[in-house]
């Protein structure tokens, strides 16, 4: 596994929060005014949750970023052509504001099993929004850009799916992709307190009510573990690697082990991990 993990995930919560300290350019590579003028990596992942920009410098580091909630996508389709397009402007014009460059070409993902045809409107999104599409990558494997494991599987729990990648000897060997996600926690949390579904995503992510939530949102962790033991089972899995938005929430980790009967690890900040690696995917 990747041994700057931690950092490198760490590094990039910072700079998508906006607090971007944490990055200190090599001066050779700004200009008087201040503007990077290295070489640039862009990656944009358009989720049934969030959408997301990331740019990384010439050595892949993380250097500027935006994400919104939106509902321009789902379940890795483009429901919403001209929501994506409008969207991903913004955040691209966000991003130039704050480094001062233009960005020109980005690499864009998709969840593996979708049809071509799906793929390619992905990348027209990019396209109309003004960013050369220069890289196409199945997301589990952006993911283990990031990772970098060698064998096990990478499971990937975003807003409306989880996806299933094992690896074997560094190659993808076997890939699923399922309609269960965080967009499901919140429809029982919502259910069951009588909330707005916009209410429940918030007490959802605010860390101080998930002891209390756990208990309703267990059965859906379970759903999500089943999903994951039955894609799993005939492949020899030794080590499950969590990653996507859903498994930042506390606990979701053991009752994957539990039901699967498998080691499972959830990097500490989980939910940059398949959108860096994308942008890793952009020359
Ligand atoms: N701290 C948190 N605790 C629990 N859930 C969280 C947390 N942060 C984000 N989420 C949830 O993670 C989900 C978004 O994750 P992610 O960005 O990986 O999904 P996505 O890529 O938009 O969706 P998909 O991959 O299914 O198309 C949302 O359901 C969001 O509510
Ligand atoms: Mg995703």
């Amino acid at each position: 596994m990747n041994p700057k993990l931690d950092s490198l995930l760490s590094l990039t919560d910072e700079i998508m929060l906006g607090r971007v300290n944490g990055w200190r350019p090599d001066p050779e590579l700004l200009s008087p005014s201040g503007a990077y003028r290295g070489a640039l990596h862009v990656g944009v992942d358009l989720g049934t949750a969030y959408t997301v920009l990331i740019v990384l410098d010439e050595s892949k580091q993380p250097i500027g970023g935006a994400y919104r909630f939106a509902e321009v996508v789902r379940d890795g389709l483009v429901v919403d052509f001209v929501g994506a397009v409008d969207l991903v402007r913004q955040l691209k014009a966000e991003v130039e504001a704050r480094l001062g460059v233009p960005l020109e070409s980005a690499a864009t993902g998709y969840p593996p099993g979708v049809a071509q045809i799906e793929v390619r409107a992905t990348a027209n999104v990019l396209r109309a929004a003004g960013l050369d599409c220069t890289g196409l990558i199945d997301e589990p494997t952006a993911a283990n850009n990031v990772l970098q494991i060698r064998d096990g599987a990478v499971v990937d729990v975003g807003g409306g799916t989880t996806g299933v990648a094992v690896f074997r000897d560094g190659q993808v060997v076997y890939t699923a992709d399922e309609a269960t996600g965080g967009t499901h926690f919140s429809l029982v949390i919502a259910g069951a307190l009588d909330i707005s579904f916009e209410e429940a995503e918030e007490i959802k992510k605010d860390p101080r009510q998930q002891t209390r939530l756990f208990p309703m949102v267990r059965p859906v962790m379970e759903k999500v573990a089943t999903i994951v033991r039955r894609h799993v089972a005939n492949h020899n899995v030794e080590t499950i690697y969590l990653v996507g938005g859903t498994t930042a929430y506390p606990g979701i980790d053991k009752v994957v082990e539990e039901i699967v009967g498998v080691k499972t690890i959830v990097p500490a900040r989980p939910l940059f991990v398949t959108p860096l690696g994308i942008a890793m995917h952009n020359e």
